[in-house]
């Protein structure tokens, strides 16, 4: 059958996928987060896995559910902890699509106790997290292929193009805003595929399964080359 058929693109190989947003911790009651549903990599997660992968996904705070076996899930919450489970489970992946949005900035303290409200503002000091692709980039092997997102607003193309070289990634998916249909919270996505030699590939606007299948051809074409 042509879904056993399938199973054979990515058969007994490992690998990572990350999805949806972090959330970093203010208080015991609040934090600071982003809208990203996990959508777009549970669909990554399920594709892969029908294509035969033992895939890892590591998952921030999501209400998705995952529809294949050969998914072993890790859930995580703030960007600290999807860079730990990152670390632990890249070294023996063949891939890692990272297509969480993780949080840049997260808070220096955080406070033991529930903030309570006073007099004036309240300002809540920030630092960078690590850029945990940007790190994969650095630790890959080229047997390893590696594959971001961008989300850009501005100068699409060329933000793209500067993550995809500064990470080192074999791919980078940009995703394109100026698309009513596309975006979080949306069932639908508009991307660009960008990869390493600036081939650029411009889909239309499907489904976010379909979208996905677009991605792990694209990623089952680079391993078995
Ligand atoms: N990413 C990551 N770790 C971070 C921030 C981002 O691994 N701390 C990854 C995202 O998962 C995505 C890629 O980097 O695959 C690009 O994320 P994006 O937010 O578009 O770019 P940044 O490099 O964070 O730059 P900026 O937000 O300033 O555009
Ligand atoms: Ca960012």
């Amino acid at each position: 059958s042509s879904a056993f058929k399938k199973k054979l693109l990515l058969a007994n190989h490992n690998i990572v996928v990350t999805a949806g947003p972090t959330y970093e911790a203010i208080d015991p009651v609040r934090f600071i987060g982003n809208h990203s549903s996990g959508k777009m990599g549970f669909a990554i997660a399920d594709e892969l896995a029908a294509m035969g992968a033992n895939v890892t996904l590591i998952s921030g705070p999501s209400a998705e559910v995952s529809h294949q076996q050969n998914i072993k899930r890790i859930n995580v919450t703030s960007a600290a902890e999807m860079f730990t489970a990152c670390e632990n489970n890249f070294k023996t992946a063949k891939a890692c699509i990272m297509s969480a949005a993780v949080a840049d900035y997260t808070p220096v303290h955080v406070a033991e106790q529930k903030i309570k409200k006073q007099d004036g503002g309240l300002n809540i000091e920030l630092k960078k997290t690590t850029d945990i692709l940007k790190h994969l980039g650095e630790q890959k092997t080229p047997e390893q292929i590696l594959v971001g997102f961008a989300l850009e607003t501005n100068d699409e193309e060329q933000n793209a193009i500067s993550k995809l070289q500064r990470k080192n990634l074999d791919f980078i998916v940009l995703n394109s805003l100026n698309d009513a249909g596309a975006g979080f919270k949306k069932d639908t996505n508009k991307v660009t595929i960008i990869d390493r030699d600036l081939q650029k590939t411009v889909f239309e606007l499907k489904n976010k399964e379909a979208v996905a299948l677009d991605i792990c051809l694209k990623i089952a074409q680079l391993i078995n080359r």
